[in-house]
């Protein structure tokens, strides 16, 4: 493996061989203070030119735990992206200082375009709506967590479909595997758009958040994207369009799981997090887990 750009650098072998080494990772990434020597002496780069918690914080305790060293560059405001360097010579820079690069960027291409520039494996951590593969990887790791499989699910995806890169990049893992079954529930708005095509998931559209979501084995919930939109306004009309409600789930999915990339505005009311079969917070841990195979995977 040498890079992670996008899902389609994935494979269903692949993607159970990071889950199994996950697994082997969890108790490290779950204790705090123990740390292994697998990556001792390599160092990675954490570009963030979007703003992030989870996924930045998440990917360096990844590499710290597997005796690894971080160096990062935070916000464009700060970098020589402000003035004017380009991603590509970028690249060329911190492909000289380090053994990894982690990107987040708002341009879609852009993780693609520091790739062009570097010898070094590149993950990208989020470009615009498009992918956000390690977000993919942790989601479908808490699935099979639950499930014990990644085939034959029923899965809800309620939000901003058009915006959001985790939805994207979840639906795209789930269509490499057999029998699966997908709702998509967004306001007309923002629903995913006709370039996203996949051909191995059965899918139909519905409206209604309490039929999309009876009975299914996953419910995706997504925010709306507030810095996706040009006009304030619309996203003001949007935001608030589907709103989870413990009283909703026990109703309609009792005995599903609820899943969130988070941030969470308003879409999950806190109380949701009572529900049996609330996930978006064990899915944190998940993550430095799975980024942590990630990483082995690329450097060794
Ligand atoms: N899940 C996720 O991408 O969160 P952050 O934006 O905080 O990294």
């Amino acid at each position: 493996m040498k890079q992670l750009l996008t899902v389609k650098d994935l494979n269903s072998e692949l993607v159970f061989e990071l889950f199994a080494l996950a697994d082997e990772y969890l108790d490290v990434a779950k204790n705090k203070g123990t740390c292994l020597d697998v990556l001792k002496g390599k160092v990675l780069a954490a570009l963030f030119y979007e703003p992030s918690t989870r996924t930045r914080l998440s990917t360096e305790t990844a590499m710290l735990r597997l005796g690894g060293k971080v160096i990062n560059a935070v916000g464009i405001e700060n970098s020589s992206l402000k003035k004017g360097e380009t991603l590509y010579d970028t690249a060329q820079m911190i492909t000289r200082f380090a053994d990894v690069i982690a990107i987040r960027h708002s341009e879609i291409g852009s993780a693609a375009e520091i790739a062009r520039g570097s010898t070094v494996p590149v993950i990208n951590c989020g470009d615009g709506p498009a992918n956000h593969p390690t977000q993919s990887l942790l989601d479908a790791y808490t699935i099979f967590k639950e499930y014990g499989r990644l085939d034959n699910l029923k899965i809800a995806f309620v939000g901003d479909l058009k915006f959001s890169r985790t939805s994207h990049s979840l639906l795209e893992l789930l269509n490499m595997f057999s029998g699966n079954q997908v709702v998509l529930c967004s306001p007309e708005k923002l629903k995913l758009g006709e370039e996203y095509n996949f051909e191995n998931l059965s899918y139909k559209e519905d409206g209604n958040i309490e039929s999309a979501i009876k009975d299914v084995d996953v419910i995706y919930a997504s925010r709306v994207q507030k810095e996706r939109f040009d006009n304030l306004v619309e996203y003001e009309k949007l935001k608030d369009y589907f709103v989870f409600t413990l009283d909703l789930l026990e109703q309609n999915c009792p005995n599903g799981i609820i899943m969130h990339a988070l941030p969470r505005i308003d879409e999950i009311l806190p109380e949701v997090d009572q529900f049996q079969g609330a996930r978006y917070f064990e899915a944190v841990t998940y993550g430095v887990a799975i980024r942590m195979a990630l990483l082995t995977k690329l450097l060794t």
